[in-house]
């Protein structure tokens, strides 16, 4: 990146809904990163179709994935960017399945950087930083310590480092949050 240019942020919503807390988060979140200079590229997971990692390992040689998908255009997206902000709604201490499936198919750097047939010199890679916002109910006695070692290994295998970890827990919660009503119960007044 050069002296002058604006900081390159690809800001990742991994949450399944498209209006849902994380959404809503990741507006404010960008508003505030182009506040200070940077130029956003926005990526929402609830607007895409991105299928699981199948372990075929066609990513060993080429390094690049055969499913196509719209994790195509996110390879293109982290290629370019200098830094990763991630909202990351917390299910069951862990990512969302749908986001677990996006970082699966992060196995096309690691076959680069690390794989039997890496073709990387990694040691002279600056690796850029991702900051984790980690959205969530709360009340679960869990936390969520394993979505920070998945989201650890799987963006450090694709030349990434956790700098920093946003901890919105509780955030925007709240019984009457938009699209939580869409789909009532049977026998529900609401
Ligand atoms: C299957 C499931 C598991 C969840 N597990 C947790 C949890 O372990 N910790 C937590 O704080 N919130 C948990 N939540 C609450 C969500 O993180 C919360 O509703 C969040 O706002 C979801 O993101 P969204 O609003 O962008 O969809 C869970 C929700 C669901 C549906």
């Amino acid at each position: 990146m050069s002296e002058d240019a604006p900081k390159r942020s690809l800001l990742i919503c991994g949450s399944p809904r498209t209006s849902g807390v994380s959404a809503r988060y990741a507006d404010l979140l960008a508003d505030d990163l182009e506040a200070k200079g940077a130029s956003v590229s926005r990526w929402d997971l609830a607007r895409k179709n991105v299928a699981g990692c199948i372990g075929c390992e066609g990513c060993r040689g080429d390094f690049s994935c055969i499913i196509e998908d719209d994790m195509q255009e996110l390879y293109a997206l982290i290629d370019m960017a200098d830094e990763i902000q991630l909202v990351c709604p917390v299910y069951f201490s862990g990512p969302t399945g749908q986001f677990k499936c996006v970082l699966d198919r992060l196995q096309p750097y690691w076959e680069r950087r690390i794989g039997p047939c890496a073709c990387h010199d990694r040691a002279s890679e600056v690796k850029r930083p991702v900051v984790l916002h980690v959205i969530g109910a709360g009340g679960d006695p869990f936390g969520y310590e394993p979505l920070l070692t998945i989201v650890k290994s799987a963006f450090g295998s694709a030349g990434f480092f956790l700098a920093d970890v946003v901890d919105r827990i509780g955030w925007g919660q709240g019984f009457e949050e938009e699209g939580k009503m869409l789909f009532p119960r049977k026998g529900s007044e609401r």
